[in-house]
């Protein structure tokens, strides 16, 4: 006789995850920095912390052993798929990488649901990055299993926010009464706008520098100012640099713009050179999400404000909490 395999339920996603009942994150989808409150991070951060000690000390272990992810990318990427490859992999368990779709059924025309629902049957969580704003929410509206959002179009990037606020909190050591300076291509930058949104939980000031074309959308613009967070859009850097805790560079995202013509308007409005950081603080920070495309100088890269490769680093530690969290294991 067949035995019935009870189906996994999620929890209320639309619960703050500090106010789910039983092991936090268990079950749960990832996919908006609007889920998180401080508390939530604080745990987050410290679990990130006991995975970097465990990686320095023993490399990899067995938290996740006989758990499986699936990797299901839309878009390019390096860091987060990999990252997440790695942070399965440290965590003793193992990862089926679907990075070129069109070698997968997607070139057959299968939709979004079913591919999701066919890698849950394999599969005990998923990263998903897709094209399309607001695409991890309706793959999380089929799935039985943890979806966790690795970047929707121009939408949020929640998991590279929360790497960054850990790398702000590593390397500055607070985050409370830092001013942060977000600069490039505000408009289709998923990962300011994850950023942004969850520095709202903090006591900060966010300056915005950016060409008129690439500012800051007007909703979430909106949704720092009812969050009280003080915030002053620029159009040059030099202003407000002397003043500035972090610096957070973006590249100009040329795959995101209607015309080339559009695009080249714009190419390499800001680039962060060695003479631009005599005029900021010595114990400011330079992060970029990556890649970068000339909006930071190569010649930088030996300044130890340049965080931005020690900033992957955190991600691999932050990718570990998460998945050991939403598997139940943290
Ligand atoms: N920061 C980031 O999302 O990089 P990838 O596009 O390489 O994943």
């Amino acid at each position: 006789m067949a035995t019935h395999i009870p189906p996994i339920r999620k929890q209320n996603p639309y619960l703050p995850f500090g106010d789910q009942k039983g092991t936090r994150f268990y079950g749960q989808d990832i996919l908006s920095v609007k889920q998180f409150n401080r508390d939530d991070l604080e745990y987050i951060f410290g679990v990130a912390h006991e995975m970097a000690g465990m990686v320095r000390r023993i490399g990899t272990f067995d938290l996740l052993k006989g758990k499986i992810l699936a990797n299901l990318f839309y878009e390019p990427s390096t860091r987060t798929s990999a990252s997440f490859t790695a942070a399965m992999e440290r965590l003793g368990g193992s990862v089926i990488p679907i990075n070129e779709v069109r070698y997968s059924s997607v070139s057959k025309g299968e939709s979004l649901p079913d591919t999701i629902r066919t890698l849950e049957a394999y599969a005990d969580v998923i990263v998903l990055r897709h094209p399309e704003v607001g695409s991890a929410a309706m793959a999380a509206k089929y799935a039985r299993k943890p979806i966790i959002n690795a970047g929707d179009g121009i939408g949020e990037h929640p998991t590279q926010a929360l790497l960054d606020l850990f790398t702000i909190q590593e390397e500055m050591g607070h985050i409370d009464g830092l001013t942060i300076t977000m600069l490039g291509d505000l408009r289709n930058g998923r990962t300011v706008h994850s950023l942004s949104r969850l520095l709202t939980l903090f006591d900060v000031c966010i300056n915005y520098v950016s060409p008129d074309i690439l500012r800051m959308p007007a909703e979430i613009i909106g949704e720092i100012n009812d969050k009280n967070i003080p915030q002053k859009e620029f159009s040059d850097l030099e202003t407000i640099l002397p003043e500035s805790d972090v610096l957070y560079v973006t590249r100009v995202q040329k795959e995101r713009f209607a015309t080339p013509e559009e695009y080249e308007s714009v190419k390499g409005c800001y680039v962060i050179t060695r003479e631009i950081m005599q005029k900021a603080k010595e114990e400011m920070i330079v992060m970029h999400p990556l890649p970068r495309v000339g909006e930071i100088e190569m010649e930088l890269d030996d300044d130890p404000r340049a965080a931005y490769f020690r900033q992957v680093e955190y991600g691999l530690y932050v990718r570990m909490a998460l998945l050991a969290s939403v598997l139940g294991k943290a």
